[in-house]
């Protein structure tokens, strides 16, 4: 049974995320979309906000037959990932710098916890896409659908009308 495992903050989950989901539900037995709170950055969505989006998200591109959204505690990935029963992870490489910010990871992953990591190149129809992209377009009036599920649209929409939350604050 090969289950993947794909975490990030996902704030917002955007249409390159979508195709990696897609990509790996063909790959494997079940996919596990792992939402992560990130120490390192400021949330724009709240987590419970952007979970539901990428459950509806899910639900409407007809994938949650065998792919789920779950959420991973602090500490290290590989822990949480075993404890979900994810058999391996899966990332996209959109670029160089990609690829050199995710190696050592994926090797420290293998090291320390026997997980191995699958990396898949982002459609280059899609590789300019990032959250943090997405973010700032939608905070300068630009149009941010175009980058989004719509259910990730609506919850970018609806937290921009509140004050940015903080990871620490979102439990
Ligand atoms: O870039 P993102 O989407 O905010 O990433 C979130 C996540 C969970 C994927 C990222 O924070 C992560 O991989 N953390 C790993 C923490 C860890 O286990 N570090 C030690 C070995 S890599």
């Amino acid at each position: 049974m090969l289950t993947a495992l794909i975490p990030g903050s996902f704030d917002p989950f955007t249409l390159g995320h979508l195709d990696l989901v897609r990509r790996a539900y063909a790959l494997s037995d079940r996919v596990i979309v792992a939402v992560a709170h990130n120490p390192h950055k400021s949330a724009r969505i709240p987590f419970d906000a952007r979970c539901e989006a990428i459950r509806e998200t899910l639900a409407r591109e007809g994938l949650a037959d065998r792919a789920s959204v779950d959420t991973l505690p602090g500490g290290l990935l590989v822990e949480g990932a075993k404890k979900l029963g994810a058999t391996h992870l899966v990332k996209g490489i959109r670029n160089a710098q990609d690829l050199a910010y995710e190696e050592p990871m994926a090797r420290a992953n293998m090291d320390l916890g026997g997980l191995d990591t699958l990396f898949l190149l982002t459609d280059p129809a899609l590789a300019h896409i990032s959250s943090s992209l997405v973010r700032e377009i939608y905070s300068l009036g630009g149009d941010a659908s175009r980058y989004l599920p719509d259910a990730s649209m609506r919850a970018l929409a609806a937290a921009c009308t509140t004050p940015a939350v903080d990871s620490k604050e979102q439990s």
